[in-house]
């Protein structure tokens, strides 16, 4: 019997708790670094959430359980007034820049560290790691105990600024070691941000018609450097350990090599691009291997960097004021190059989009000679302040088409009027239009407009319209590059011999498209409708519009007043439809698919809809359910009469979510419209 029962209970009660807290946060811990670092999640996101929810509720109700390395702790930081100053226990230092891009470049260097090293000539080849330079900025990570303190910007080298409200954002940047309780390990390496980031990042601008972001560099920086950490977190950034700052009480490795195993050991990213080789020939089979691949990497690379393996060798040669003789940055190409815009001309994209296209003297920019880049639409243009002869800067990285990004600081000889866009579809000739709100400016030629013709077809051929099974981009391309295809109806008037001449498309190829084309004769009215690629006409208000009218013939003489009585049209779609079938053009393209042979069953679902039991009824869908596909689901839902949309609204009857589920699930609950699992689903629909 203890003497103070209470007294003992609450601190087991505490221990438990303190045991739970630490539990979480060594779950949390594994999982982020299954998901940020190695890109292999376990569980579901719902799963850690949950996990996520549950410690952060254990530490809102017992504070003292709340540690530096939560999880918990990555965010909600206050922003700052100023980034504080932070000097560098060890300064970080630059590396030389071997500018000679040949395989020159590492041959001068490997001849160097001999020299240096005072090798005879038939001594043994040096061994190197190598590995790439990442194009991002540096960063020193300071973990005590394993527990980051601190985050600093390089700076001058000698001073950096404090980051580390900042750098707890990055997902990828542990906020614990595994395995290591050494009083100090500082961490060097380079915070970046993915190019499909990048890309999505200014997309996003582009649509609210913001100022767009240079380059991936150039906002991982600026992100970096924010003073308030919220602001960070939605800048997407990523990190790779390259090296060390100050040491205390861990045994560095003998090699580089061994290093960056026992970085990635610890949890920290360390780029898996990298090698250890015996002379410089390794260096440049390296260099070159990576060149070939450069375009493929998901981040901007500018270089790569040899480093001498063995770290008594290194040290042995020591540094030349602030830059090590044991590494060298060998460099690639520049993803970024000035040179004089000659003039803008204007490109129909397959949406019809007009897109501005600068016509560049020729330049070699990331690799090749650029002589066309995008500008993107005319807001984003004149945001640039970009005019026909300026010096612009243009960038090519990746895959991702050349653009210009800027124009050289200077001032212009001559006046140069800002670039208008055309009234005139410079293909097809019909009017150009901006849509209230929209940026884009898009030809209104429809499918009588050539640039469009490719997008019309993979549209109709696909797999929730006309269903063509391999009637791809591939195929599209040479079928109306090759004016074998001019118009809809012409897919259906192509034979065997125009096909079977076709490049990559043999006997057998060509005879199955034919089938399936002939297959794809037999559909619905609604799949006909959606394949016709009115715009603004989905899936839904096809079915809707064919429910509806029943007949082909009574939808092509409605007015848009008739058009105003089915359900879930508004003007705007009643607009279209109108303007759709009012095109003569159109009306010829539909009557000749008909002669085709295109045939749909009579009133479809008009009548049977009236005595389904979902008659009526308005689902929407999100997340992943267990075992339905989203097409499934839709299907049963569809079968039983009810109606699938794309998004909540107070109409809505049931909103169906599954894992994953996202604003949909919310704007539900906060309308109180009934949610759904899938069981609950199959229950109502007796499927
Ligand atoms: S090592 C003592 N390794 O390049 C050597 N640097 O001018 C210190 N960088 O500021 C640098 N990738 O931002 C090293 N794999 C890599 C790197 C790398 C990029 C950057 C770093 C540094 C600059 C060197």
């Amino acid at each position: 019997m203890p003497l103070f029962p209470e007294a003992t209970d609450a601190a087991a009660d505490a221990a438990g708790l303190a045991a739970k807290a630490s539990g979480l946060r060594e779950q949390l811990q594994h999982h982020a670094h299954l998901y940020y670092v190695l890109d292999a999640p376990e569980i579901p996101d719902v799963e850690y959430d949950r996990l996520f929810t549950e410690l952060r509720e254990l530490e809102g109700a017992h504070p003292e359980l709340r540690t530096p390395d939560s999880p918990t702790q990555r965010v909600g930081a206050a922003a700052a007034s100023e980034l504080a100053s932070v000097r560098h226990a060890v300064p970080m230092l630059s590396v030389y820049t071997e500018t000679d891009t040949s395989p020159a470049g590492a041959m001068a260097f490997d001849a160097r560290v001999r020299r240096e090293l005072g090798l005879a000539d038939d001594a043994p080849p040096v061994q190197y790691a190598a590995e790439l330079k990442f194009d991002g900025l540096a960063v020193n990570l300071r973990y005590e105990r394993g527990v980051l303190v601190q985050a600093a910007t390089r700076g001058d080298g000698e001073t950096g600024e404090e980051v580390t409200a900042n750098i707890r954002t990055v997902g990828q940047v542990p906020l614990r070691l595994r395995g290591v309780e050494a009083p100090v390990l500082e961490v060097r390496g380079e915070v970046y941000m993915r190019r499909d980031a990048f890309e999505a990042l200014n997309e996003r601008q582009r649509q609210r018609g913001d100022k767009t972001f240079v380059n991936p560099r150039n906002t991982a920086a600026g992100a970096l450097r924010q003073l308030d950490p919220a602001i960070t977190a939605q800048r997407p950034l990523c990190f790779f350990a390259y090296g060390l700052g100050e040491v205390q009480g861990w045994d560095v490795p003998a090699t580089h090599a061994a290093l960056l195993d026992a970085l990635a050991d610890m949890g920290l990213p360390v780029c898996a691009d990298r090698t250890v080789v015996d002379g410089p020939q390794g260096l440049v089979a390296f260099h070159q291997g990576i060149a070939a691949r450069r375009d493929a990497l998901p981040f901007d690379i500018d270089g790569i960097v040899y480093k001498v393996n063995r770290r008594d060798l290194q040290q042995q040669l020591g540094f030349k004021t602030r830059e090590p003789r044991w590494a060298v940055a060998h460099k690639y190409p520049a993803q970024e190059q000035v040179t004089r815009l000659k003039t803008i001309d204007i490109q129909v994209g397959r949406t019809g989009k007009l897109t501005p296209v600068a016509k560049l003297e020729p330049v070699f920019v990331g690799g090749t000679t650029v002589s066309n880049a995008t500008l993107h639409n005319a807001f984003e243009l004149r945001r640039k302040g970009v005019r026909v002869g300026d010096q612009v800067i243009v960038r090519r990285a990746g895959d991702v088409i050349p653009e210009v990004v800027g124009r050289m600081p200077g001032v212009r000889a001559h006046y140069v009027p800002n670039f208008a866009m055309p009234k005139a579809c410079p293909v097809c000739g019909s009017a150009v239009e901006r849509d209230k709100g929209n940026l884009e400016h898009r030809c209104t030629g429809g499918l009588v407009c050539a640039a469009q013709r490719k997008q019309a077809l993979l549209h109709f051929a696909g797999r929730r319209a006309m269903d063509v099974e391999g009637l791809g981009d591939k195929l599209v391309d040479q079928l109306v590059d090759g004016h074998l295809v001019r118009t809809l109806p012409d897919l259906y008037r192509l034979g065997f011999v125009h096909l079977a001449a076709l490049e990559r498309m043999g006997d057998k190829s060509a005879h199955k498209l034919l089938a399936n084309l002939e297959a794809s004769k037999q559909t619905t009215l609604g799949r006909f409708l959606f394949s016709l690629g009115i715009r603004h006409v989905g899936e839904t208000t096809a079915k809707d519009l064919a429910k509806h009218f029943g007949h082909l013939e009574a939808l092509m003489s409605a007015d848009e007043a008739a058009l105003l009585q089915v359900p879930d049209v508004g003007p705007v779609v009643a607009h279209s439809v109108h303007g759709f079938f009012a095109n003569p053009l159109n009306r010829e393209a539909v009557e000749q698919l008909r002669a085709a042979g295109i045939v749909w069953p009579e009133h479809e679902g008009a009548a049977a809809a009236v005595e389904l039991p979902q008659a009526g009824k308005t689902f929407v869908l999100t997340g992943t359910l267990p075992t339905l596909t989203r097409d499934a689901a839709a299907a049963l839902i569809e079968a039983a009469g009810g109606k699938v949309a794309g998004s909540v609204s107070k109409k809505t009857h049931y909103v169906v979510a599954g894992e994953a589920a996202g604003s949909k699930l919310d704007k539900a609950v906060e309308l109180g419209i009934t949610v759904l699992d899938e069981a609950a689903l199959r229950a109502l629909l007796g499927a």
